[in-house]
């Protein structure tokens, strides 16, 4: 048995610093760690308000020896390092004695824990930080009761963000656990309501479909590598799980939720893509010393002692996946963007001739979404998606009652339980967009009746990208910001994608409807639509 205590000063000085406590999924994260790092086969989550009202987590870990209890409370108090040495080779989640102290600081917190090979356990009751009450109690395991988060903190209270966006990050932190730890069952009750319920299984694979459902896992194509004692496993989704906003790309190293741009660089690379995002799940397990977890404050980031081994490996491992789905599918989208540079090549040549009463144009287009239209007194550039996506956005966000189609089948779509809460909540406002959805129970949601404009596109991938988008939230929950928000991502899905071929008749209809919106200079996310250089410009060019 390790024993608490306090971390040295030299050891305290070089742990990464900073706010541990940022939100209500933050105290959760920590009291899952502790759990996991406790030993516990089952791990329970309880919340009321969003996190505000409660947060309770009870395991059943080998609890917390009564002698020592307060002293978890103190500052960089821990059983899990002793020394420099530990810190080089961190094989626990927890390392830096900071989490239950920074959590009770902020909080009313009770705590009633057994240490497994003691009679009796201890409850303690702290308000603030201090100490309010300390009594002997019989149980099992360790639970860890929250409420009024931040009651003393009122700014910090204040930046959360909507209840929905807060039970977002809740939830994920749970499934990232979840999936993390297949032999451990996980539930996650959201006042009241059961949102998740995990039992044990014995592998990734299985726990993946416990989460997300036995369709999408199937999809996943999954490669395992060994080399000396690294393993890397990895279930990468193909072009039918492309998605047009990052969808689930999620990373662990040593069983811990990372964030790493160069990993998910690497796995794009793969791919030869840039502008749809593949989905994966990446389980990297390596020797404690080869990784430093003490980088940033919260433990997202982390360093590799040989960074250079996890990227090849992993490139090898997606260029195999891809290449192999490229040959299973002779029609595959992947194999024609590996000749685009010839395609625009062929297009640039390619001069089209618009004749009506007003206007004579000529144009081409150069690699795959921009055309060159010429005019008297200049050229002008057109990025056609982004000018359709403009379009798109205005039709949708004024809602033409007359361009929504009824389905002939109600399309009956399944969600992770993430995403789920999101659109629940904001039904409403779907349905004044023109999406007549309704919540369907068990994680689902019914679409009846779509706009024209999306009828024909992947409803389910806009679905989740709706959910990305509220899940990033606004502070202060402005309807008309969110609805605007979820406009914008549904153009962008009904708009043309890059390398679609645009015919002069398309191109002549949206340079006149892009003149009757309300910015005809930028799409929905800001992004300019044309540029025009005048032939005056370009006479300078040529000193004339
Ligand atoms: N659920 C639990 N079961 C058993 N012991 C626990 C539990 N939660 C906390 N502890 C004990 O309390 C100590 C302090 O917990 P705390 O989360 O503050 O720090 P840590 O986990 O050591 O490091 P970190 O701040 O990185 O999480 C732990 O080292 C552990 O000994
Ligand atoms: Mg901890």
């Amino acid at each position: 048995m390790n024993r608490i205590k306090i971390l040295p000063e030299t050891i305290v000085g070089k742990i990464s610093a900073g706010e541990v406590v940022e939100r209500p999924a933050s105290v959760v994260k920590e009291l899952i760690e502790n759990s996991i790092d406790a030993g516990a086969n089952s791990i329970s989550v309880y919340i009321k308000e969003f996190g505000i009202a409660e947060i309770k987590v009870i395991d059943d870990g080998e609890g917390i020896p009564s002698d020592d209890v307060i002293l978890a409370f103190q500052r960089h108090a821990t059983s899990k390092i002793k020394d420099e040495k530990d810190l080089q080779r961190i094989s626990s989640l927890g390392f830096r004695g900071e989490a239950l102290y920074s959590i009770a600081n902020v909080s009313k917190l009770k705590i009633i824990t057994q240490y497994k090979d003691e009679d009796t356990g201890t409850e303690v009751y702290l308000t603030g930080g201090n100490l309010v009450s300390q009594k002997p109690v019989v149980t099992k395991g360790t639970t860890v009761e929250i409420r009024d988060l931040f009651f003393n903190t009122p700014v910090r209270r204040k930046f959360l963000k909507s209840s929905y966006t807060e039970k977002a990050h809740i939830i994920e932190t749970v499934q990232n656990y979840c999936l993390a730890y297949p032999e451990i069952s996980f539930s996650l009750f959201i006042d009241r309501e059961e949102v998740l319920n995990i039992p044990q299984v014995k592998t990734l694979y299985d726990r993946i479909s416990q989460v997300f459902g036995l369709e999408f896992t199937e999809k996943l194509k999954f490669k395992t590598i060994s080399k000396d004692n690294y393993k890397i496993e990895l279930f990468l989704g193909g072009e039918e799980l492309l998605r047009k906003s990052k969808g689930r790309q999620l990373i662990f190293v040593n069983r811990r939720p990372v964030k790493d741009f160069s990993i998910v660089n690497t796995i794009y690379k793969a791919f030869h893509i840039n502008e749809n995002h593949p989905q994966f799940f990446i389980f990297i397990n390596l020797p404690p010393e080869d990784v430093d977890f003490n980088v940033h404050p919260a433990k997202k980031e982390v360093r590799f002692r040989e960074p250079q081994i996890i990227h090849q490996l992993i490139f090898r491992m997606s260029e195999y996946q891809v290449k192999s789905s490229m040959i299973a599918e002779e029609t595959n989208q992947w194999k024609v963007n590996a000749d685009l540079s010839s395609i625009s090549q062929i297009s640039a040549f390619y001069t089209e001739s618009i004749f009506n009463k007003e206007e004579i144009f000529h144009f081409f287009s150069i690699g795959d979404a921009i055309v060159v239209i010429q005019r008297v007194d200049g050229i002008v550039f057109l990025d056609f998606h982004a000018a359709h996506e403009r379009v798109n956005f205005e039709k949708i966000l004024n809602k033409m009652s007359e361009q929504i189609v009824k389905l002939t089948f109600p399309h009956v779509i399944n969600l992770n339980p993430q995403d789920y809460v999101l659109i629940k909540e904001n039904l409403h406002i779907l349905n004044e967009l023109g999406i007549e959805a309704e919540d369907f129970g068990e994680n689902s949601i019914v679409i009846r009746a779509l706009p024209e404009i999306i009828k024909y596109i992947d409803i389910a991938g806009m679905i989740e990208n709706i959910a990305l988008t509220l899940k990033e939230g606004t502070s202060t929950p402005d309807f008309i910001e969110i609805k605007r928000k979820i406009a914008a991502t549904i153009a962008c899905h009904s708009s043309l994608r890059a390398n679609e071929k645009i015919n002069h008749f398309e191109i002549k209809a949206l340079l006149q409807e892009l003149e009757r919106t309300s910015d005809p200079e930028h799409c929905p996310h800001g992004r300019p639509v044309r540029k025009f250089i005048s032939l005056d410009e370009i006479k300078k060019w040529f000193l004339r």
